[in-house]
């Protein structure tokens, strides 16, 4: 699992770069609280974190992406869209089913997949746009 902030995850944006640091400390205080069995609190927390990183991580993308006339655009809004559908789902499920083992998995595979396919290959080609029109 790709839970740890990596070199090859940074866009070269700070402002994202930032943010997406932020993203992989928590999931590392979560993985640590999980482990010492204190994981209960923590995910709730968590979720609530995640939810506003969403918020505002991706408003702040997209409204540059739109601003600079970013070709690929609606197919990341798309993903975008998606992620957080999958947010409102594991915080519904966890409103259902309070903290369970199960769910703090899902929750960290989800953000495994999302730094494997979004972050490194999405934002990446995002980045490298910026670049290229601010440069
Ligand atoms: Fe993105």
């Amino acid at each position: 699992m790709l839970t740890k902030y990596r070199e090859e995850l940074i866009t070269g944006i700070e402002e994202f770069d930032d943010l997406n640091e932020e993203l992989f400390t928590k999931v590392e205080e979560l993985m640590t609280e999980a482990r010492s069995g204190n994981a209960g609190q923590c995910l709730g927390r968590f979720l609530w974190f995640l939810q506003r990183y969403v918020r505002k991580h991706f408003r702040a993308e997209e409204q540059l992406q739109r601003s600079l006339g970013f070709s690929g655009y609606p197919a990341h809004k798309e993903q975008h869209d998606l992620f957080f559908e999958q947010v409102s789902e594991l915080q519904a499920r966890y409103g259902r089913e309070g903290n369970s083992t199960v769910l703090i998995v899902s929750v960290i595979k989800m953000l495994s997949d999302w730094s494997k396919t979004h972050i490194k290959t999405f934002d990446r080609e995002a980045a490298n746009f910026f670049r290229k029109v601010g440069g």
